[in-house]
Protein backbone atom coordinates (compact mmCIF):
# COMPACT_ATOMS: atom_id res chain seq x y z
CA UNK A 1 0.00 0.00 0.00
CA UNK A 2 1.21 3.47 -1.23
CA UNK A 3 1.74 5.60 2.16
CA UNK A 4 -1.39 7.65 2.42
CA UNK A 5 -1.09 11.74 2.07
CA UNK A 6 -2.69 13.43 5.22
CA UNK A 7 -4.49 16.66 5.73
CA UNK A 8 -4.74 17.80 8.90
CA UNK A 9 -7.79 21.05 9.59
CA UNK A 10 -6.65 23.58 11.89
CA UNK A 11 -7.90 26.71 9.68
CA UNK A 12 -11.30 27.24 11.95
CA UNK A 13 -11.02 29.94 14.26
CA UNK A 14 -12.27 28.03 17.05
CA UNK A 15 -14.34 30.94 18.77
CA UNK A 16 -16.03 28.53 20.89
CA UNK A 17 -12.57 28.45 23.04
CA UNK A 18 -12.92 32.11 23.74
CA UNK A 19 -9.37 32.95 23.44
CA UNK A 20 -7.12 34.93 21.56
CA UNK A 21 -4.60 31.64 20.62
CA UNK A 22 -5.84 29.66 17.67
CA UNK A 23 -7.51 26.60 19.44
CA UNK A 24 -4.84 24.15 17.79
CA UNK A 25 -2.18 25.98 19.71
CA UNK A 26 -3.78 25.76 22.88
CA UNK A 27 -1.51 23.13 25.28
CA UNK A 28 -2.00 19.50 25.79
CA UNK A 29 0.07 17.64 27.69
CA UNK A 30 3.21 20.18 26.98
CA UNK A 31 2.48 20.33 22.87
CA UNK A 32 0.03 22.05 21.17
CA UNK A 33 -3.26 20.38 19.88
CA UNK A 34 -2.56 20.30 16.53
CA UNK A 35 1.01 18.46 17.09
CA UNK A 36 -0.89 14.83 18.61
CA UNK A 37 -2.67 14.31 15.04
CA UNK A 38 0.17 14.70 13.64
CA UNK A 39 2.32 12.64 15.54
CA UNK A 40 -0.24 9.93 15.22
CA UNK A 41 -0.29 10.49 11.48
CA UNK A 42 3.30 10.04 11.04
CA UNK A 43 3.30 6.89 13.93
CA UNK A 44 0.88 5.48 11.05
CA UNK A 45 3.41 5.38 8.59
CA UNK A 46 1.99 8.32 6.84
CA UNK A 47 3.32 9.85 3.70
CA UNK A 48 3.36 13.74 3.18
CA UNK A 49 1.67 15.22 6.29
CA UNK A 50 -0.06 18.36 5.67
CA UNK A 51 -1.73 21.17 8.08
CA UNK A 52 -3.64 23.33 6.72
CA UNK A 53 -3.67 26.91 8.75
CA UNK A 54 -5.22 29.98 8.59
CA UNK A 55 -3.23 33.24 6.60
CA UNK A 56 -1.35 34.36 9.38
CA UNK A 57 0.61 31.34 9.75
CA UNK A 58 0.98 31.23 12.99
CA UNK A 59 0.73 27.44 13.26
CA UNK A 60 4.28 27.09 11.97
CA UNK A 61 6.03 27.53 15.62
CA UNK A 62 3.78 24.67 16.99
CA UNK A 63 4.31 22.09 14.32
CA UNK A 64 7.39 19.76 13.08
CA UNK A 65 9.32 20.89 10.74
CA UNK A 66 8.61 18.33 7.62
CA UNK A 67 5.02 19.17 7.89
CA UNK A 68 3.68 21.56 4.90
CA UNK A 69 1.58 23.99 5.28
CA UNK A 70 -1.52 25.00 3.21
CA UNK A 71 -3.46 27.89 3.73
CA UNK A 72 -6.88 29.04 3.55
CA UNK A 73 -7.48 31.68 2.73
CA UNK A 74 -11.29 32.60 4.51
CA UNK A 75 -12.64 29.89 7.36
CA UNK A 76 -15.53 28.90 5.14
CA UNK A 77 -15.78 25.47 6.55
CA UNK A 78 -14.15 22.22 6.85
CA UNK A 79 -14.85 21.35 3.07
CA UNK A 80 -12.59 24.85 2.13
CA UNK A 81 -9.93 23.82 4.30
CA UNK A 82 -9.42 20.36 2.71
CA UNK A 83 -10.01 22.09 -0.74
CA UNK A 84 -6.90 24.32 0.33
CA UNK A 85 -5.04 21.38 0.65
CA UNK A 86 -6.22 19.68 -3.15
CA UNK A 87 -2.60 20.41 -4.57
CA UNK A 88 -1.01 17.88 -2.43
CA UNK A 89 -3.01 15.02 -3.20
CA UNK A 90 -1.58 13.14 -5.58
CA UNK A 91 -3.83 10.42 -6.97
CA UNK A 92 -3.46 7.84 -4.33
CA UNK A 93 -5.25 7.63 -0.53
CA UNK A 94 -5.90 11.30 1.68
CA UNK A 95 -6.34 10.69 5.18
CA UNK A 96 -8.34 13.60 6.44
CA UNK A 97 -8.24 14.30 10.54
CA UNK A 98 -9.63 17.48 12.11
CA UNK A 99 -6.94 19.34 14.18
CA UNK A 100 -8.99 19.35 17.19
CA UNK A 101 -8.88 15.66 17.74
CA UNK A 102 -6.33 14.72 19.40
CA UNK A 103 -6.09 11.53 21.15
CA UNK A 104 -6.57 9.54 18.15
CA UNK A 105 -3.97 7.09 18.08
CA UNK A 106 -1.40 5.45 15.33
CA UNK A 107 -2.94 1.95 15.74
CA UNK A 108 -6.46 3.64 14.64
CA UNK A 109 -5.18 5.16 12.18
CA UNK A 110 -3.86 2.55 10.66
CA UNK A 111 -6.87 -0.20 11.23
CA UNK A 112 -8.97 2.47 9.79
CA UNK A 113 -7.08 2.53 6.21
CA UNK A 114 -6.74 -1.18 6.53
CA UNK A 115 -10.41 -0.85 6.49
CA UNK A 116 -11.15 1.66 3.70
CA UNK A 117 -8.73 -0.80 1.48
CA UNK A 118 -10.23 -3.73 2.67
CA UNK A 119 -13.60 -2.65 1.47
CA UNK A 120 -12.72 -0.78 -1.87
CA UNK A 121 -14.26 2.14 -0.33
CA UNK A 122 -14.19 5.55 -1.97
CA UNK A 123 -14.66 7.13 1.25
CA UNK A 124 -14.47 5.71 4.92
CA UNK A 125 -15.36 7.57 7.95
CA UNK A 126 -14.64 6.95 11.34
CA UNK A 127 -17.86 6.69 13.62
CA UNK A 128 -18.19 6.11 17.34
CA UNK A 129 -21.41 5.73 19.62
CA UNK A 130 -21.89 8.50 22.49
CA UNK A 131 -24.42 8.43 25.63
CA UNK A 132 -24.62 12.57 24.79
CA UNK A 133 -23.94 13.11 21.06
CA UNK A 134 -24.86 17.07 20.71
CA UNK A 135 -22.17 19.07 18.62
CA UNK A 136 -20.85 16.42 16.57
CA UNK A 137 -22.28 15.44 12.94
CA UNK A 138 -25.11 12.58 12.91
CA UNK A 139 -24.57 9.24 10.88
CA UNK A 140 -27.79 8.70 8.91
CA UNK A 141 -27.78 5.02 7.43
CA UNK A 142 -30.43 3.97 4.43
CA UNK A 143 -31.23 0.51 4.13
CA UNK A 144 -28.58 -2.25 5.14
CA UNK A 145 -27.14 0.37 6.94
CA UNK A 146 -25.48 1.62 3.90
CA UNK A 147 -24.20 5.25 4.63
CA UNK A 148 -26.63 8.13 2.99
CA UNK A 149 -25.19 11.11 4.45
CA UNK A 150 -23.53 13.17 7.70
CA UNK A 151 -26.28 15.91 9.43
CA UNK A 152 -24.73 18.76 11.08
CA UNK A 153 -26.36 19.60 14.68
CA UNK A 154 -24.38 22.58 15.47
CA UNK A 155 -26.99 25.02 14.07
CA UNK A 156 -30.62 25.23 14.46
CA UNK A 157 -32.12 23.60 10.92
CA UNK A 158 -29.52 21.38 9.53
CA UNK A 159 -30.98 18.60 11.02
CA UNK A 160 -34.61 17.11 11.92
CA UNK A 161 -35.38 15.86 15.38
CA UNK A 162 -35.01 12.53 14.58
CA UNK A 163 -31.58 12.31 12.86
CA UNK A 164 -30.37 14.39 16.35
CA UNK A 165 -31.86 11.33 18.29
CA UNK A 166 -29.00 8.93 16.24
CA UNK A 167 -26.15 8.60 18.56
CA UNK A 168 -23.59 7.05 15.83
CA UNK A 169 -21.16 10.08 15.52
CA UNK A 170 -18.73 11.45 12.41
CA UNK A 171 -14.97 11.17 14.10
CA UNK A 172 -13.50 13.89 11.97
CA UNK A 173 -11.49 11.37 11.03
CA UNK A 174 -11.67 10.59 7.23
CA UNK A 175 -10.21 8.23 4.52
CA UNK A 176 -10.29 8.76 0.67
CA UNK A 177 -9.82 8.10 -2.46
CA UNK A 178 -8.31 11.25 -4.15
CA UNK A 179 -9.88 11.12 -7.71
CA UNK A 180 -13.64 11.15 -6.06
CA UNK A 181 -12.48 13.26 -3.50
CA UNK A 182 -11.40 15.80 -5.74
CA UNK A 183 -14.33 15.33 -7.58
CA UNK A 184 -17.15 16.02 -4.61
CA UNK A 185 -14.98 18.86 -3.66
CA UNK A 186 -15.43 20.95 -6.54
CA UNK A 187 -19.68 19.98 -6.20
CA UNK A 188 -19.95 20.87 -2.53
CA UNK A 189 -21.76 24.27 -1.82
CA UNK A 190 -22.72 26.52 1.03
CA UNK A 191 -26.21 25.55 1.04
CA UNK A 192 -26.78 25.02 4.57
CA UNK A 193 -27.78 26.27 8.09
CA UNK A 194 -23.92 28.39 8.61
CA UNK A 195 -23.36 29.35 4.66
CA UNK A 196 -20.17 26.77 4.94
CA UNK A 197 -18.25 24.32 2.52
CA UNK A 198 -19.07 21.31 5.59
CA UNK A 199 -16.40 18.21 4.37
CA UNK A 200 -18.99 15.95 5.58
CA UNK A 201 -21.26 16.81 2.27
CA UNK A 202 -18.67 14.97 0.48
CA UNK A 203 -19.76 11.76 2.07
CA UNK A 204 -23.62 12.69 0.39
CA UNK A 205 -22.19 13.65 -2.77
CA UNK A 206 -20.53 10.41 -2.96
CA UNK A 207 -23.10 8.28 -1.73
CA UNK A 208 -25.54 9.86 -4.07
CA UNK A 209 -23.12 9.21 -6.72
CA UNK A 210 -23.26 5.36 -5.61
CA UNK A 211 -19.63 5.40 -5.27
CA UNK A 212 -18.73 3.09 -1.78
CA UNK A 213 -18.67 4.64 1.23
CA UNK A 214 -17.69 2.69 4.59
CA UNK A 215 -17.99 3.96 8.08
CA UNK A 216 -16.15 2.00 10.73
CA UNK A 217 -17.52 2.16 14.29
CA UNK A 218 -14.65 2.82 17.17
CA UNK A 219 -15.60 0.91 19.59
CA UNK A 220 -13.04 3.07 22.19
CA UNK A 221 -15.19 6.58 21.63
CA UNK A 222 -12.47 8.35 23.91
CA UNK A 223 -9.87 8.27 20.72
CA UNK A 224 -11.56 10.60 18.91
CA UNK A 225 -13.32 13.01 21.10
CA UNK A 226 -13.20 16.60 19.92
CA UNK A 227 -12.27 19.90 21.44
CA UNK A 228 -14.51 22.59 20.74
CA UNK A 229 -14.34 24.29 24.39
CA UNK A 230 -12.17 24.32 27.07
CA UNK A 231 -14.49 22.08 29.38
CA UNK A 232 -13.77 19.13 26.18
CA UNK A 233 -10.05 20.48 26.12
CA UNK A 234 -9.72 19.49 30.22
CA UNK A 235 -11.46 16.07 29.96
CA UNK A 236 -9.39 15.51 26.69
CA UNK A 237 -6.19 16.64 28.88
CA UNK A 238 -7.56 14.05 31.60
CA UNK A 239 -7.44 11.38 29.18
CA UNK A 240 -3.99 12.67 27.31
CA UNK A 241 -2.47 12.50 30.68
CA UNK A 242 -3.66 9.04 32.17
CA UNK A 243 -2.63 7.32 28.57
CA UNK A 244 1.06 9.44 29.54
CA UNK A 245 1.25 7.87 32.97
CA UNK A 246 0.34 4.21 32.08
CA UNK A 247 2.81 4.40 29.60
CA UNK A 248 5.22 5.45 32.07
CA UNK A 249 4.12 2.62 34.49
CA UNK A 250 4.12 0.05 32.38
CA UNK A 251 7.92 0.57 31.38
CA UNK A 252 8.79 0.68 35.04
CA UNK A 253 8.56 3.96 36.43
CA UNK A 254 6.51 4.63 40.13
CA UNK A 255 3.47 7.12 39.98
CA UNK A 256 2.97 7.02 43.40
CA UNK A 257 -0.32 9.44 42.73
CA UNK A 258 -1.29 9.73 38.90
CA UNK A 259 -4.30 11.94 40.10
CA UNK A 260 -1.54 14.69 41.92
CA UNK A 261 1.31 14.28 38.97
CA UNK A 262 1.51 16.31 35.75
CA UNK A 263 4.12 14.59 33.11
CA UNK A 264 4.10 16.14 29.64
CA UNK A 265 4.09 14.42 26.85
CA UNK A 266 7.69 14.95 26.01
CA UNK A 267 9.38 13.46 29.78
CA UNK A 268 11.87 10.86 29.67
CA UNK A 269 11.86 8.47 32.69
CA UNK A 270 13.85 5.57 33.22
CA UNK A 271 12.46 2.53 35.02
CA UNK A 272 12.81 2.46 38.73
CA UNK A 273 12.51 6.25 38.91
CA UNK A 274 9.96 7.39 41.44
CA UNK A 275 7.68 10.39 41.27
CA UNK A 276 6.34 11.32 44.57
CA UNK A 277 2.63 13.00 45.09
CA UNK A 278 2.24 16.44 43.09
CA UNK A 279 4.47 16.63 41.53
CA UNK A 280 5.07 18.45 37.58
CA UNK A 281 7.29 17.02 35.10
CA UNK A 282 7.52 19.77 32.06
CA UNK A 283 8.91 20.11 28.49
CA UNK A 284 12.24 18.01 28.20
CA UNK A 285 12.79 16.57 31.40
CA UNK A 286 14.22 13.20 31.66
CA UNK A 287 15.48 11.67 34.86
CA UNK A 288 17.64 7.94 35.24
CA UNK A 289 17.02 5.16 37.62
CA UNK A 290 16.77 5.29 40.76
CA UNK A 291 15.52 8.86 40.70
CA UNK A 292 13.29 10.14 43.61
CA UNK A 293 10.83 12.79 41.90
CA UNK A 294 9.06 15.02 44.63
CA UNK A 295 6.55 15.36 46.54
CA UNK A 296 6.01 18.89 45.52
CA UNK A 297 8.57 19.58 43.01
CA UNK A 298 8.37 20.94 39.45
CA UNK A 299 10.66 19.80 36.87
CA UNK A 300 10.51 22.03 33.67
CA UNK A 301 13.55 21.13 30.70
CA UNK A 302 15.19 19.36 33.61
CA UNK A 303 17.96 16.65 32.55
CA UNK A 304 18.52 14.14 35.49
CA UNK A 305 20.96 11.58 36.03
CA UNK A 306 21.27 8.75 38.14
CA UNK A 307 20.20 8.46 41.87
CA UNK A 308 18.77 12.05 42.01
CA UNK A 309 16.61 13.01 44.90
CA UNK A 310 14.54 16.25 44.57
CA UNK A 311 11.83 16.56 47.29
CA UNK A 312 9.60 20.20 47.36
CA UNK A 313 11.59 22.03 44.84
CA UNK A 314 11.52 24.30 41.64
CA UNK A 315 13.62 23.70 38.80
CA UNK A 316 13.41 25.59 35.39
CA UNK A 317 15.93 24.74 33.11
CA UNK A 318 17.93 23.99 30.92
CA UNK A 319 19.32 22.20 33.89
CA UNK A 320 21.59 19.50 34.25
CA UNK A 321 21.87 17.16 37.20
CA UNK A 322 24.52 14.25 37.25
CA UNK A 323 24.21 11.34 39.34
CA UNK A 324 23.67 11.49 42.88
CA UNK A 325 22.76 14.11 43.20
CA UNK A 326 20.31 15.99 46.53
CA UNK A 327 18.38 18.87 45.50
CA UNK A 328 16.03 20.33 48.73
CA UNK A 329 13.73 19.96 50.10
CA UNK A 330 12.85 24.04 49.35
CA UNK A 331 15.67 24.40 46.48
CA UNK A 332 15.37 26.58 43.13
CA UNK A 333 17.16 25.77 40.27
CA UNK A 334 17.68 28.17 37.21
CA UNK A 335 18.29 27.92 33.68
CA UNK A 336 21.99 27.17 33.03
CA UNK A 337 22.96 25.21 35.79
CA UNK A 338 24.93 22.16 36.01
CA UNK A 339 25.43 20.14 39.32
CA UNK A 340 27.96 17.66 38.65
CA UNK A 341 28.04 13.69 40.03
CA UNK A 342 27.35 13.81 43.87
CA UNK A 343 27.16 17.41 44.79
CA UNK A 344 24.02 19.06 46.54
CA UNK A 345 22.04 21.61 46.62
CA UNK A 346 20.05 21.95 49.58
CA UNK A 347 17.40 24.04 51.17
CA UNK A 348 16.39 27.63 50.20
CA UNK A 349 18.82 27.83 48.01
CA UNK A 350 18.33 29.32 44.55
CA UNK A 351 21.54 28.65 41.77
CA UNK A 352 21.65 30.25 38.72
CA UNK A 353 23.80 29.68 35.70
CA UNK A 354 26.74 28.51 37.67
CA UNK A 355 28.61 24.90 37.72
CA UNK A 356 28.68 22.93 41.05
CA UNK A 357 31.55 20.47 40.97
CA UNK A 358 31.37 17.00 41.58
CA UNK A 359 31.08 16.42 44.96
CA UNK A 360 30.39 19.89 46.45
CA UNK A 361 28.16 21.06 48.33
CA UNK A 362 26.12 24.12 48.90
CA UNK A 363 23.70 23.08 51.75
CA UNK A 364 21.92 26.16 53.10
CA UNK A 365 20.28 29.81 52.56
CA UNK A 366 22.83 30.51 49.36
CA UNK A 367 22.54 32.19 46.42
CA UNK A 368 24.68 31.05 43.65
CA UNK A 369 24.63 33.02 40.55
CA UNK A 370 27.10 32.84 37.37
CA UNK A 371 29.57 31.09 39.64
CA UNK A 372 31.95 28.35 39.32
CA UNK A 373 32.22 26.09 42.36
CA UNK A 374 35.51 23.72 42.13
CA UNK A 375 35.01 20.09 43.17
CA UNK A 376 34.69 18.96 46.79
CA UNK A 377 34.31 22.20 47.99
CA UNK A 378 31.58 23.18 50.53
CA UNK A 379 29.78 26.77 50.62
CA UNK A 380 28.77 27.84 54.28
CA UNK A 381 25.03 28.61 54.86
CA UNK A 382 24.39 31.55 53.58
CA UNK A 383 27.24 32.14 51.10
CA UNK A 384 25.45 34.67 48.64
CA UNK A 385 27.40 35.78 44.97
CA UNK A 386 26.84 39.54 44.78
CA UNK A 387 27.08 39.00 40.55
CA UNK A 388 25.37 42.13 39.77
CA UNK A 389 26.94 45.48 40.01
CA UNK A 390 23.58 47.11 38.73
CA UNK A 391 24.61 46.99 35.29
CA UNK A 392 26.25 43.76 34.80
CA UNK A 393 26.62 40.52 35.88
CA UNK A 394 30.34 39.21 37.16
CA UNK A 395 31.37 35.54 37.43
CA UNK A 396 32.79 34.03 40.96
CA UNK A 397 35.55 31.34 41.01
CA UNK A 398 35.65 29.29 43.25
CA UNK A 399 38.46 26.39 43.20
CA UNK A 400 38.42 22.53 44.66
CA UNK A 401 38.26 21.89 48.18
CA UNK A 402 37.36 25.67 49.29
CA UNK A 403 35.33 26.12 52.26
CA UNK A 404 33.65 29.31 52.73
CA UNK A 405 32.68 30.59 56.02
CA UNK A 406 29.16 31.33 56.93
CA UNK A 407 27.87 34.57 55.32
CA UNK A 408 29.96 35.00 53.41
CA UNK A 409 29.53 37.44 50.31
CA UNK A 410 31.53 37.13 47.06
CA UNK A 411 31.70 40.56 45.10
CA UNK A 412 31.80 39.15 41.65
CA UNK A 413 34.26 39.45 40.12
CA UNK A 414 36.15 37.40 42.16
CA UNK A 415 38.44 34.18 42.57
CA UNK A 416 39.30 31.88 45.34
CA UNK A 417 41.81 29.30 44.83
CA UNK A 418 42.37 25.85 45.40
CA UNK A 419 42.06 24.79 49.13
CA UNK A 420 41.23 28.42 50.61
CA UNK A 421 39.11 29.44 53.53
CA UNK A 422 37.23 32.08 53.93
CA UNK A 423 35.94 33.21 57.60
CA UNK A 424 32.61 34.08 58.57
CA UNK A 425 30.78 36.70 57.68
CA UNK A 426 33.43 37.95 55.30
CA UNK A 427 32.60 40.21 52.15
CA UNK A 428 35.29 39.12 49.97
CA UNK A 429 36.37 41.71 47.10
CA UNK A 430 39.75 40.57 46.20
CA UNK A 431 40.92 37.45 44.62
CA UNK A 432 41.74 34.49 47.56
CA UNK A 433 45.04 32.38 46.61
CA UNK A 434 45.08 28.86 47.00
CA UNK A 435 45.27 27.80 50.90
CA UNK A 436 44.71 30.96 51.93
CA UNK A 437 42.05 32.33 54.57
CA UNK A 438 40.19 35.76 53.05
CA UNK A 439 38.94 37.28 56.26
CA UNK A 440 36.98 40.52 55.32
CA UNK A 441 34.89 42.01 58.08
CA UNK A 442 35.56 44.47 61.03
CA UNK A 443 37.26 43.14 64.16
CA UNK A 444 35.33 42.68 66.97
CA UNK A 445 35.48 45.29 70.23
CA UNK A 446 34.20 44.45 73.42
CA UNK A 447 32.84 47.18 75.95
CA UNK A 448 33.09 45.99 79.31
CA UNK A 449 30.92 47.19 81.66
CA UNK A 450 28.23 47.80 79.65
CA UNK A 451 25.38 46.29 81.44
CA UNK A 452 26.31 48.46 84.58
CA UNK A 453 26.57 52.07 82.65
CA UNK A 454 25.19 54.86 84.38
CA UNK A 455 20.98 55.82 83.72
CA UNK A 456 20.02 57.68 81.04
CA UNK A 457 19.27 61.29 82.24
CA UNK A 458 15.76 61.67 81.66
C1 LIG B 1 -16.79 18.58 12.61
C2 LIG B 1 -17.70 17.82 11.63
C3 LIG B 1 -18.68 16.99 12.43
C4 LIG B 1 -17.94 16.04 13.34
C5 LIG B 1 -16.93 16.79 14.22
C6 LIG B 1 -16.03 15.79 14.93
C7 LIG B 1 -17.89 19.28 9.67
C8 LIG B 1 -18.78 20.20 8.92
N1 LIG B 1 -18.40 18.78 10.81
O1 LIG B 1 -17.60 19.46 13.35
O2 LIG B 1 -19.50 16.24 11.53
O3 LIG B 1 -18.85 15.32 14.14
O4 LIG B 1 -16.09 17.65 13.43
O5 LIG B 1 -15.18 16.39 15.86
O6 LIG B 1 -16.80 18.99 9.23
N2 LIG B 1 -11.43 23.96 10.23
C9 LIG B 1 -10.70 24.52 9.21
N3 LIG B 1 -11.28 25.48 8.43
C10 LIG B 1 -12.56 25.89 8.60
C11 LIG B 1 -13.33 25.31 9.65
C12 LIG B 1 -12.72 24.33 10.43
O7 LIG B 1 -9.53 24.19 9.04
O8 LIG B 1 -13.01 26.76 7.84
C13 LIG B 1 -10.79 22.96 11.10
C14 LIG B 1 -10.80 23.37 12.56
O9 LIG B 1 -9.59 24.08 12.90
C15 LIG B 1 -10.91 22.04 13.29
C16 LIG B 1 -11.58 21.13 12.28
O10 LIG B 1 -11.51 21.76 11.03
O11 LIG B 1 -9.65 21.51 13.61
C17 LIG B 1 -13.06 20.87 12.65
O12 LIG B 1 -13.74 22.11 12.70
P1 LIG B 1 -14.88 22.41 13.77
O13 LIG B 1 -15.44 23.73 13.48
O14 LIG B 1 -14.38 22.15 15.13
O15 LIG B 1 -15.94 21.28 13.36
P2 LIG B 1 -17.03 20.63 14.30
O16 LIG B 1 -18.12 21.60 14.54
O17 LIG B 1 -16.39 20.04 15.49
CA1 LIG C 1 -14.49 20.26 16.39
Amino acid sequence: MNEPVVVILAAGQGTRMRSSVPKVLHDLCGRPLVAWPVAAAREAGAGRVVVVGGPDRALEPGLPEDVALAVQPVADGTGGAVRAAADHFGDGTVLVLNGDVPLVTAAALQALLASHAAARAAATLATMTLEDPSGYGRVVRGPGGVVEQIVETKHPGDATEQQLAIREVNAGVYVFEAGPLRGALERLSTHNAQGELYLTGVVALLAGDGAAVHAELLDDPTLLLGVNDRVDLARVRALAQQRIHEAHMRAGVAIVDPGSTVIEAGVRLAADTVVEPSSFLRGGTSAGAGSRIGPLTTLIDATLGERVHVPHSYVQGPVEVRDDVTIGPFAYLRPGTVLRDGSKAGTFVEIKNSDVGEGAKVPHLSYVGDADVGARTNLGAATITANYDGRRKHRTTIGEGVRTGVDTTFVAPVTVGDGAYTAAGSVITKDVPPDALGIARARQSNIEGYAQRPPADD
